[in-house]
């Protein structure tokens, strides 16, 4: 098995997802969100990249029937049912309910890498799963952080580097890793005992402290608190 990683989140070249499993991470918060909302009962996420895109797929469905929730800049979208906390998404809002998502970054990658063989939503909530599943599925895989607008993200390459380091421990030496993978398993290694130290330094992390999100900080480093294992496919998020 092959394990590379995408530290900056461009579009990936085509050959590289071909017959790819792909694991898209968006820490703080969209793919932290994600996963929070399905073990809360939610029935199905579409991820889409604008605010428009979200009014308008609405359109398509009954009032009541879907709930719209994300962010711009980190702050609640007008009109919209949901912010961008996962605190925010429990049973009492979203069982039974299909959601509408769009965030600056997250809901974005997913399209990115949409012609991945097997596309998985992961974040520190549910890297043990992620890596069960990786392991399971026995193919080469991509690494996606969602990133920082098109930048580096700290909290989400180090994401990436634990769950490197957790198939390669069950695998050992045979996985190929990339220098880039290789580069995010020492980042984690380097906070693998305080993550919210690294969500402290990061930008992102500073932007949510500075608009009173810092509780999402320490919830979103909750290693295995949801051991859910979402899949993107035709353009909706899932739990099979
Ligand atoms: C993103 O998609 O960039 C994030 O989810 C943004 C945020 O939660 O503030």
């Amino acid at each position: 098995m092959n394990i590379d990683i995408q530290v900056v989140p461009s579009a990936p070249n085509p050959n590289l997802l071909f017959d790819r499993a792909v694991v898209v991470i968006d820490v703080l918060r969209a793919t932290s969100v994600i996963i929070h909302a399905m073990s809360q009962g939610a029935l199905e996420i579409i991820p889409v990249r604008t605010v428009e895109d979200a009014f308008q797929m609405a359109k398509a469905f009954p009032p009541g029937f879907v709930l719209l929730g994300g962010e711009s800049e980190s702050k609640n979208i007008p009109g919209f049912d949901l912010g961008n906390s996962p605190r925010e998404y429990v049973a009492e809002r979203v069982k039974g309910k299909k959601l509408i998502l769009t965030t600056t970054n997250g809901t974005k990658a997913f399209h990115l890498v949409s012609s991945g063989k097997e596309i998985l939503v992961g974040s520190f909530f549910n890297i043990g799963a992620v890596a069960q599943r990786c392991l399971e599925l026995d193919r080469d895989l991509l690494i996606f952080p969602s990133g920082d607008e098109g930048n580096f993200s700290l909290e989400d390459s180090i994401c990436g580097g634990m769950l490197i380091e957790l198939i390669t421990r069950k695998r050992g030496k045979t996985i190929s890793s990339t220098d880039a993978s290789e580069c995010a398993k020492i980042l984690y290694r380097r906070f693998a005992d305080n993550l919210t130290e690294a969500f402290h330094l990061s930008r992102h992390g500073k932007e949510l402290i500075g608009r009173g999100y810092e509780e999402d900080l320490a919830y979103c480093a909750r290693i295995d608190a949801i051991p859910l294992v979402p899949i993107f496919r035709d353009g909706v998020i899932r739990v099979k």
